[in-house]
């Protein structure tokens, strides 16, 4: 990819993009509301600022990022770097329609006018017309705020400022949805994991590139993290190799049930009928 090939795309049938939170599920919601929005490609591989700090590294990082050939990127309210972000994609020259933008709901944002609002400010952050994907954030705020910031996101989506709405942190990963992995890269516990260092080894990649031609082979959509521009090349250069079934399945018996922040699953109300 550092040639700056693109990369591959994802066809959405649900246009849109769930996390793999563990918590809870929104399939009641999602059967009870109008179809979801126009199917959308999206790229698999894409570059979460999630901690990036929001100076001119992030707008760099950015920039470098999409100069690499990322071409989706993944911010938020909370990670208060949408401005740096918009800078980034700005210096990049790249036409806004060779990009998939996502941003998300911060949880005291949830209700109508304050999702409004809150939407509204985050695009003039990124000094954007539109977003490719708004999602609310997590599960807190309670199911009557969140359905009311769905109904928010609906009226945005009609008027063309999000093209697609979606949730995150919602366990879920059924019904033809493309599903984005919770810290894809295990926050680097898992580096000298034996079998992540036999592969690495076989195939001549590092752990991350291992662990993230994983994910896209399994179907699910990568979003890397990174401060560090070197690393940035690395994690998205995965495109020419494969992994056998047999390294698959050895990857698949490394499931342990991993819960990054336990303690915040307790505190999600884990409904099946409300948002
Ligand atoms: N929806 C949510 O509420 C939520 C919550 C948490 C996380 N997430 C998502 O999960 C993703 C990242 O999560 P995460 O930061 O928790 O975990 P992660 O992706 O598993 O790990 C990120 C860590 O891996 C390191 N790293 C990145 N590329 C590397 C490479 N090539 N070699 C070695 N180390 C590398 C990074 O360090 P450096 O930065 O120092 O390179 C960073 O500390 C993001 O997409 C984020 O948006 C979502």
């Amino acid at each position: 990819m550092s040639d700056g090939t693109l990369p591959p795309v994802v066809d959405n049938h649900e246009a849109a993009m769930h996390w793999a939170g563990q918590m809870g599920s929104v399939l009641g919601t999602l059967q009870a509301l109008p179809p979801s929005p126009a199917k959308l490609p999206f790229p698999i591989v894409g570059y979460s600022l999630y901690q990036v700090p929001a100076d001119q590294r992030a707008t760099s990082l950015v920039k470098k990022a999409l100069q690499l050939g990322y071409r989706h990127l993944d911010t938020a309210a909370e990670y208060y770097n949408e401005t740096e972000t918009g800078q980034g994609i700005r210096e990049s020259g790249l036409p806004r329609s060779e990009l998939y933008v996502t941003t998300k709901l911060r949880d005291n944002d949830y209700g109508f006018d304050p999702t409004t609002v809150a939407f509204n400010d985050s695009l003039k952050k990124l000094g954007l017309d539109y977003v490719d994907l708004c999602l609310i954030h997590s599960l807190h705020g309670g199911p009557r705020s969140r359905l009311e910031s769905w109904r928010a996101m609906e009226q945005l989506h009609r008027e063309g400022r999000v093209k697609s709405i979606d949730v995150s942190n919602y366990g879920l990963n059924q019904h033809d949805i493309a599903v984005a992995a919770y810290s894809p890269l295990s926050r680097g516990k898992k580096s000298d994991d034996p079998t992540l260092t036999k592969l690495a080894t076989k195939y001549n990649r590092t752990w991350v590139q291992i662990l993230v031609r994983w994910l896209i082979q399994r179907g699910y959509v990568a979003l890397v993290k990174t401060v560090n521009e070197a690393r940035l090349a690395t994690s998205i250069d995965v495109l020419d190799f494969e992994l056998s079934d047999v390294d698959m399945k050895a990857l698949d018996a490394l499931h342990e049930d991993l819960h990054v922040e336990p303690v915040e699953v307790t505190q999600f109300d884990l409904t099946l009928l409300h948002l």
